[in-house]
C-alpha cells in the first residue's frame, strides 16, 4: 500500500522529526563484520521528551485532547521513560497527568526519569513489584474514579503506551524511514530495536509493510520472551485492524530475538554496562542499561554469529532511555574504571 493512501489518527507535533539515520563508523568496524552499522536517532526525538514514547504520544495525546479527557493516566517501572514522557507531554499541554510506578526492588531510586515526572508535576502512586497486576488495575481505577470527581476525566494509557492508538507513532515513523533509506542509498536492512512493551515493534513491522519497506524489523527482547511477544505483537495487530478501518486485514509475521533478557528486566550483566561504555567513546552515543543497551549487545552477538550474512546494512532504533542511566551510576562507573586499566 503507498504511504500516502493511509489516513493516519489526527495526531499532534510533538516530537522533533524526522530523526536522523546515520552511519556509525567505528562501531562498524568494530562489530559490524563487514556490515555497516546505521542508527536511528530516535533519542534525539526532544530533550526531555527523548526516546520512541514521544511518538506513540503524538497520537495518544491527540486522542485525549479530541475526547475531552484532561489528564493523562499511565503506569510503568519507577524509572519508566514512557511515564516521565507521557508527564512531560501532559505539562506540555496543560493536561493533569497521574503515574502509578513499580518498584522492582526494595529501594526506590528518585533520580533520573522519576526526578523528572515529580518535576512535571505528575501526582504518583508507588506499588511493590509483588502488587503489580491487580494493584495497578485498582490503582488505574481509583485514579479514573478520582479525576471524574474532580471535573478532569482521564484517559488510561497502558504499559508503554503500546495499544492501538500508540502504534500509529511507529506506522509514522517507518514512512520516516523509508525516505531515510532512500537518502542514505540503503537497497535493503535489517532494522533492531529494543522490545520492551511490543508497540513500537508491532508499529514498525506494521509499518513496513504497509510502506514497503525493504526490511526485516527485529525485536530484541528485553522482558519476557520471543513466544510472549511474537503472540502479544500478532494480538495487539489484530486489535488495530479491528478499531482503524484504514489498516488492512493483513498477518503480521514479528520477529523477536531473545537473547537480551540476561538477569532480568531492569537488571543488566557487566557485560551489557561494558559495551554502554565503549560504543560512547567510540561514538559519543550513550545506551542505557534496561533497552538499548541490552538489545544492541543482542544485535552485535547476532551478527557474529552470522545470523544477518544477508544483509550489508544494519539500521539499529535507539529508542532513547537516557535518564535510566542515572540510577545505574556505581555499575557504569566501574565499567569505565575497567576501560580505563584496560587501556
Ligand atoms: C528507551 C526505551 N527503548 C525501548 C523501549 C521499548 O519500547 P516498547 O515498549 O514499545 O516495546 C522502551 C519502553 O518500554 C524504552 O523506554
Amino acid at each position: 500500500m503507498a504511504s500516502s493512501l493511509i489516513e493516519y489518527p489526527p495526531r499532534l507535533d510533538l516530537a522533533r522529526l524526522p530523526t536522523p539515520l546515520h552511519l556509525l563508523p567505528r562501531a562498524s568496524a568494530r562489530w559490524g563484520a563487514g556490515k555497516r552499522i546505521w542508527i536511528k536517532r530516535d533519542d534525539l526525538t526532544g530533550s526531555a521528551l527523548t526516546g520512541n514514547k514521544v511518538r506513540k504520544l503524538e497520537f495518544i495525546a491527540a486522542h485525549a485532547q479530541a475526547e475531552g479527557l484532561t489528564t493523562l493516566v499511565t503506569c510503568g517501572g519507577v524509572q519508566s521513560n514512557h511515564c516521565r514522557a507521557t508527564a512531560l507531554v501532559a505539562a506540555q499541554l496543560g493536561l493533569h497527568c497521574h503515574v502509578v510506578l513499580r518498584a522492582d526492588d526494595d529501594s526506590v531510586s528518585t533520580t533520573g526519569n522519576f526526578l523528572l515526572d515529580q518535576l512535571a508535576g505528575a501526582s504518583f502512586e508507588i506499588l511493590p513489584s509483588a502488587q503489580w497486576g491487580r494493584g495497578v488495575k485498582e490503582a488505574f481505577g481509583r485514579a479514573e474514579a478520582a479525576c471524574l470527581r474532580a471535573g478532569r476525566p482521564a484517559l488510561l494509557i497502558p504499559t508503554g503506551g503500546s495499544d492501538s492508538l500508540g502504534i500509529w507513532g511507529y506506522i509514522a515513523a517507518a514512512e520516516e524511514l523509508r525516505s531515510d533509506l532512500v537518502n542514505a542509498g540503503i537497497d535493503r536492512a535489517t532494522v533492531a530495536l529494543a522490545t520492551g512493551s511490543a508497540g513500537t515493534q508491532t508499529g514498525l513491522t506494521a509499518g513496513a509493510v504497509l510502506h514497503e519497506l525493504p526490511v526485516s524489523v527485529v525485536g530484541y527482547a528485553v522482558c519476557d520472551d520471543s513466544n510472549w511477544f511474537n503472540t502479544r505483537i500478532s494480538a495487539d495487530w489484530r486489535a488495530s485492524v479491528a478499531r482503524w478501518p484504514q489498516l488492512p486485514d493483513i498477518a503480521l509475521a514479528p520477529i523477536t530475538r531473545d537473547h537480551s533478557v540476561g538477569p532480568g528486566y531492569g537488571r543488566a550483566d557487566p557485560a551489557i554496562y561494558a559495551l554502554i561504555t565503549e560504543l560512547t567513546r567510540l561514538e559519543g552515543i550513550p545506551l542505557d542499561p534496561v533497552y538499548t543497551g541490552k538489545a544492541f549487545y543482542g544485535l552485535i552477538t547476532d551478527i557474529e554469529a552470522g545470523h544477518y550474512d544477508d544483509v550489508d546494512d544494519i539500521v539499529f532504533v535507539h529508542t532513547g532511555g537516557i535518564f535510566g542511566l542515572f540510577s545505574h551510576e556505581e555499575q557504569l562507573l566501574k565499567a569505565t574504571a575497567s576501560a580505563l586499566v584496560a587501556e
